[in-house]
């Protein structure tokens, strides 16, 4: 059977290596489509724009989340979004965003959750002397980093590692990690379902 490809928007707010990968690795499965920052010159902008793809900036500031979240939101079907990716998007969404767009919305998370969701993950995983790490690919549920597990891959701890070192090598795996993980979702092989993430064949 083949599906029509899916329409991608990633959001993001920095400097957007996922985003670039995600852009390099589209498939007939799906297409990016558009780039939302709410970052006024985040370097993923670029990274877009050089690849043709629509970008849109809704910054945050002054606004309440709900109505943040609206904009995005609107822009989102505006652009008839299928699938929503989440990569380095360093913005909580609101309860509501998240059920709208529930089993349509992914984010990529540098551990292995559950174990230390939120930020300052390396530093936390170093302090706690963690001979592995990892990454996560999740469908996103209104719990932070909560949500169903769609792809995990471990990453070594080096004793000498410092967060940045660590930080280099879970990004170079997030890199083969999500447009696997998207490319699941985009086939349809990978459902939310009953709060869980479903594979079919
Ligand atoms: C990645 O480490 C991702 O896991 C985290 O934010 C970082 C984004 O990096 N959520 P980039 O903007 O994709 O380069």
């Amino acid at each position: 059977m083949n599906l029509p490809a899916k329409r991608v928007a990633v959001l993001i707010s920095g400097r957007g290596s996922n985003l670039q990968n995600l852009i390099d690795a589209q498939d007939l499965s799906y297409r990016i489509v558009l780039a939302i920052s709410n970052v006024e010159g985040a370097g993923g902008l670029d990274k877009a724009q050089a690849a043709g793809i629509a970008t849109t900036v809704i910054p945050h500031s002054g606004k309440t989340r709900e109505a943040f979240d609206d904009e995005l939101d609107a822009a989102l079907r505006a652009a008839h979004a299928d699938i929503v990716v989440l990569a380095g998007f360093m913005r909580i969404l609101s309860d509501g965003f998240v059920r709208g767009w529930e089993g349509r919305l992914i984010n990529i998370h540098p551990s292995l959750l559950p174990a230390y969701r939120g930020t300052r993950v390396h530093e936390r995983v170093i302090a706690a002397k963690e001979s592995v790490s990892g990454v996560s690919v999740h469908f996103v549920v209104p719990e932070l980093d909560a949500g169903p597990v769609i792809a995990q891959a471990s990453v070594l701890v080096h004793p000498s590692d410092t967060p940045a070192s660590l930080a280099d090598r879970v990004l170079e795996v997030e890199h083969k990690l999500y447009p696997e993980a998207l490319k699941l979702l985009a086939a349809e092989k990978v459902k939310l379902e009953k709060g869980l993430a479903v594979f079919s064949g």
